[in-house]
């Protein structure tokens, strides 16, 4: 949330910060800014809107300077207006920030009181008033800072330039990511490598509590006590190209149809083909001693949690618990000794899951986490790292990481149930055998895009949308809502099949379209009572099946999208695709902006 860039530069860096800002748009997009140091000044441009509307400004009135640092924010104090939007400055001091400053009520007060005239609603501008208070008393750069990180409380990543030294930033990190970049006779901060990745490869990671003076020659790094430290610089391998859209229109749709690829790829680290045999990495940890499992995640991941509960419990036997870290974090949860706690994580960095994380730490769980960016903060604190391998994810709506996290918890469930004796030989054969079966079914899924954008002008109307589905594709149901809540601003929910005739039913009418996700299969018979229910009220349905469901029950539906026949145990992943597709279609259909949706951010570094 808020992405972050500093260059010390031996060139101007204005365009480069705004290059690094582009690449990190997807965390955040309501405001920018840049402050670059020139001429014994601060030279700052913000605008609001997206980062299109900074580089208009920029080229009316350029910035010089080789010195800087920028900001694209997603708000949270005060609206996303230009006067809030980073760098927030005084004649001294400019800063940018990434995350919350928990007591900036009462520091700004204290700077009222003292006479200083603060300009913006956010709780940002309050840390460069402070350090700017510390230098024009004399301190140095490093001193101002080190008096005023301890008295901030929240979290924070922070990039400060400073007008009267114009050879240094010095950044900060607690509960908000930021990393250094090492180039050649000039050095960068970034909020993460991604947005590093055109300038540098060379990359070492802060530690929670670390500072650093960045100049040309390098960076001197701190540990919260204030102590010169070492972080160790590893190649980055963030490829700049991973962030182009190639031939497709949105990222997410060059996402979605990249799953078929990325699913091989990361169920190719997780099983072994030769012997079709689950192969999970050696960890030093008995996962057979597990009798409970705890899963804690946020949005599309939280959903993928959902989908690893049937199987956990299927597969192993072992009771699962499952919870939106958000509310995990506050309600005292009764935690087994020799638990494992499960955290799934696109970007490894959610603030409410980490604090989960942490938590289920102090509480002596083992900490397994299934994350797609394996130098997030979440990846370094795992007992059990599970990594995805998507690739960078940059559409803000989840789709490729989620069919990723499934691949590595339905591998994990598996290897847990073997590890228990609850899994023979020839039941694990047989498992593995259809989880690679997944990259063809999604492949042939995707062939089916035509059909999905031709219907989705049915579904473009509606003010409502329900999607309903049983066991496993229940989760999937929801997923499906959320997508199209998320890009086409249509609201919908996800329910249970079952669960209709108790509340949601009183809504159908021939205007809420009614998206069915039915498999054949053990359920499908059920699923479709609950759907003639529906019909016999007058709903539309859309049905989602293979081509014996559809055979079954596909007359007299307002549409019908087809998938290949599968084993229950990847449907979960292959009807995963269709509620992307038409999510994204009907958002085409609407013209909303599919990459970038409104009022949302990709990573959420905030509570
Ligand atoms: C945000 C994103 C969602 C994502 C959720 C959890 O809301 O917009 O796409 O599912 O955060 O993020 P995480 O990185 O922890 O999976």
């Amino acid at each position: 949330m808020c992405g972050i860039i500093g260059i010390v530069g031996k060139e101007a860096v204005a365009e480069r910060l705004v290059d690094g800002l582009r690449r990190m748009e997807y965390r955040g997009y309501d405001s920018a800014g840049i402050c670059t140091v020139h001429d014994g000044t601060l030279v700052r441009r913000r605008a609001e809107g997206k980062l299109a509307n900074l580089a208009n400004v920029l080229a009316k009135d350029p910035a010089d300077g080789d010195v800087g640092i920028a900001h694209t924010r997603w708000a949270t104090h005060g609206a996303p207006t230009a006067k809030n939007a980073h760098p927030h400055a005084t004649d001294h001091v400019a800063l940018v920030h990434n995350g919350i400053i928990e007591n900036f009520r009462e520091l700004k007060a204290e700077l009222t009181a003292a006479g200083r005239t603060l300009e913006s609603d956010t709780d940002s501008e309050v840390v460069a008033h402070l350090v700017s208070l510390q230098v024009e008393g004399g301190a140095s750069p490093q001193d101002a800072v080190r008096e005023v990180l301890p008295r901030l409380r929240g979290a924070f990543a922070l990039a400060i330039a400073f007008r009267d030294y114009p050879d240094l930033l010095i950044g900060a990190r607690r509960g908000s990511p930021l990393v250094v970049g090492f180039g050649d006779g000039e050095t960068y901060l970034g909020s993460d490598a991604l947005a590093l990745a055109q300038l540098t490869q060379r990359i070492a990671y802060l530690e929670e509590g670390d500072w650093v003076v960045v100049t040309r020659d390098g960076a001197e790094i701190y540990d919260e006590l204030g102590d010169l430290v070492e972080r160790p610089i590893q190649l980055s391998g963030a490829s700049a190209a991973a962030v182009e859209k190639g031939n497709y229109r949105h990222f997410m749709q060059k996402e979605i149809f990249e799953q078929p690829t990325v699913v091989a790829q990361t169920l190719g680290s997780y099983l072994r083909q030769s012997d079709n045999s689950v192969a999970l990495p050696q960890f030093d940890f008995d996962i057979s001693a597990v009798k409970r499992v705890t899963i804690v995640a946020c949005g599309t991941s939280y959903y993928a949690g959902m989908v690893a509960k049937y199987w956990f419990e299927q597969f192993a036997r072992v009771p699962v618990d499952i919870d939106f870290a958000s509310e995990f974090r506050y309600r005292e949860p009764v935690l087994e000794e020799g638990g494992l706690a499960l955290f799934i994580s696109q970007s490894g960095e959610t603030a409410d899951t980490l604090a989960a994380l942490r938590h289920c730490k102090a509480e002596g769980q083992t900490i397994g986490v299934v994350v797609n960016v394996p130098t997030s903060s979440m990846a370094r604190e795992a007992d059990l790292l599970l990594p995805t391998h998507a690739g960078p994810e940059i559409g803000v709506a989840s789709t490729k990481a989620f069919t990723c996290q499934l691949a590595v918890l339905a591998a994990l469930a598996a290897h847990m149930a073997v590890r228990k004796g609850l899994m023979s030989r020839a039941d694990e054969q047989e498992v593995v055998a259809h989880l690679l079966e997944a990259p063809a079914a999604l492949n042939a899924a995707l062939d089916h895009d035509d059909d999905i954008a031709a219907m989705a002008h049915l579904i473009a109307p509606a003010r409502d949308v329900l999607y309903l589905g049983r066991g496993p594709d229940y989760p999937l149901a929801m997923e499906g809502a959320l997508k199209l809540k998320e890009i086409s601003y249509i609201h919908a929910e996800g329910y249970a099949s079952g669960e209709m005739k108790h509340g949601p039913i009183a809504l159908i009418d021939e205007a809420v379209p009614v998206i069915v996700l039915a498999p054949s299969g053990p359920l499908f018979e059920k699923t479709v009572s609950n759907m003639e229910e529906v019909r016999a009220r007058g709903g539309k349905i859309v049905l989602i099946s293979d081509a014996k469901g559809l055979e079954e029950a596909g007359e007299g539906c307002l549409a019908t999208i087809e998938m290949p026949r599968v084993h229950p145990l990847i449907a979960p992943l292959v009807y995963a695709i269709p509620v992307q597709l038409l999510a994204y279609h009907v958002a085409c259909v609407k013209g909303t902006d599919v990459d970038q949706p409104r009022n949302l951010a990709k990573s959420v570094t905030v509570e």
